[in-house]
């Protein structure tokens, strides 16, 4: 029987590259539950009439009528707002992809894992934010999380059911990004073409900042930790710039195991899509002569501090993950909109957490103090936004 998808966040590089697997299955392998996007209407609308999903939802309101005129006809039911796409997640589905970007798929994720089924996670940010409050709610519903990230996905394979808590450590590869060699000078002055012109992997615009940032490997750092039930000691983290090795399991034995694969995210999706089984795909095989060598190195903390503060904030507890994240989302964009330059990401992010006392305070017991802590983490970092593109430092050249 055909196993029935939701896709949430379908018009993003994840979802695509899911929808890419899903055609090329055809529909006696999967039929497609919900879609879901933010504002890309048509885009989203020309899926749906490809898929034939029973429930198409987009975020922005403001885009009903662009949906509404694209499905004329079509037989399909629709909704907008954000109500939408919770109605979309909390739908029966047997797989969901978790695959929005940010914050804003915290709500639309929890209601797919309390409704159970498998939850393929691309939306690092849930775990980053709540880890343990979604970890808590999959143990209550029976959901199967499946790490879609292609690191935590080759752990989760290298760990070949192994309990992860009796290894020595997990390593997280890391590119390195479009930066690794760069001066402090030449990141200084980086424009966002530079920024996202990411050396290996084809993402979205945020993801790719974070990579040339690192903060990216910081927020897998974390969600490593929540998916594994890993300290932080126990999660390195290597810059090897081919990506062809994606993650690595150290076991007490010494024994080291690698999981290798072209770095293509179709093929960590796929190991998710079809869990427990194995799916054929069309991703280009890896040819090791051609390759001819591998090389690793460590990641450089002065030129990349992101690691380190993500580091520190999950090790602070409390809130201090989401004031990251938030402070994180908040810098990027404004990077990405030219309002700062590329260096002010991180100290902005820095500056959030040093200030950010007042919200970090007392555990995060539920969604609700998580959404509050969201909210005054970005009005802080939004001050610290402001402040830096009135003193015009760093402003990003030729965005
Ligand atoms: N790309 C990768 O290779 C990769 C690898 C590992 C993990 N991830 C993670 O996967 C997630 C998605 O990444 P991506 O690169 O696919 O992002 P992306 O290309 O920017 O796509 C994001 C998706 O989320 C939707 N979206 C954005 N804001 C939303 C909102 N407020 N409410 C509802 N939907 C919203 C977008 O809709 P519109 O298109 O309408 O804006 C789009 O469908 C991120 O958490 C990222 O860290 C990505």
């Amino acid at each position: 029987m055909a196993r029935s998808l939701t896709i949430l966040g379908a018009t993003g590089s994840v979802g695509l590259a899911t929808l890419d697997l899903v055609g090329a299955a055809g529909p006696d392998s999967y039929a497609i539950t919900a879609l879901t996007a933010h504002s890309r209407a048509r885009e989203l609308a020309e899926l749906s009439l490809r898929f034939r999903p029973k429930f198409t939802a987009i975020a922005d309101a403001r885009q009903a009528d662009v949906l509404e005129d694209a499905l004329a006809g079509s037989g399909l039911r629709w909704g907008a707002g954000p109500q939408a796409v919770l109605e979309a997640a909390s739908m029966q589905a047997d797989w969901t992809m978790a695959a929005i970007v940010g914050a804003a798929g915290l709500a639309p994720t929890l209601e797919a894992v309390k409704r159970g089924g498998m939850v393929a996670l691309a939306n690092k940010e849930a775990l980053v934010c709540a880890g343990e409050l979604f970890i808590e709610h999959a143990r209550k519903s029976g959901a199967v999380i499946l790490p879609v990230d292609s690191e935590h996905n080759a752990i989760f394979q290298a760990l070949g059911g192994v309990d992860a808590t009796r290894v020595r450590r997990i390593i997280l590869t890391a590119s390195g990004g479009p930066f690794r060699l760069a001066s402090l000078d030449v990141m200084a002055a980086a424009t966002v073409r530079d920024a996202v012109a990411h050396p290996v992997w084809s993402m979205g615009a945020k993801i790719s900042v974070d990579s040339a940032t690192m903060m990216n490997k910081g927020l897998e750092v974390i969600e490593a930790c929540h998916l594994f039930a890993l300290s932080p000691e126990k999660v390195d983290v290597i810059v090897h710039p081919e990506s062809i090795v994606h993650g690595l399991v150290e076991h007490v034995d010494g024994g080291l195991i690698a999981q290798m694969g072209m770095p293509d995210m179709r093929t960590p999706i796929a190991h998710a899509l079809a869990w427990p089984h194995r799916v054929e795909t069309s991703v280009s095989r890896l040819d090791l002569p051609a390759l001819g060598r591998l090389t690793f190195e460590a990641p450089d903390p002065e030129r990349f501090p992101a690691l380190g503060l993500a580091r520190a904030a999950f090790t602070a507890g409390g809130a201090n993950p989401v004031i990251l994240n938030a402070a994180n989302e908040v810098a990027v964009d404004a990077f990405l909109n030219g309002h700062v330059g590329f260096l002010d990401i991180a100290a902005i992010v820095a500056e959030s957490l040093e200030r950010g006392e007042g919200i970090a305070r007392g555990p995060l017991t539920d969604f609700d103090a998580v959404y509050a802590a969201d909210a005054a983490a970005r009005d802080l970092a939004g001050a610290f936004v402001r402040a830096r593109a009135r003193r015009g430092a760093g402003i990003a050249k030729g965005a």
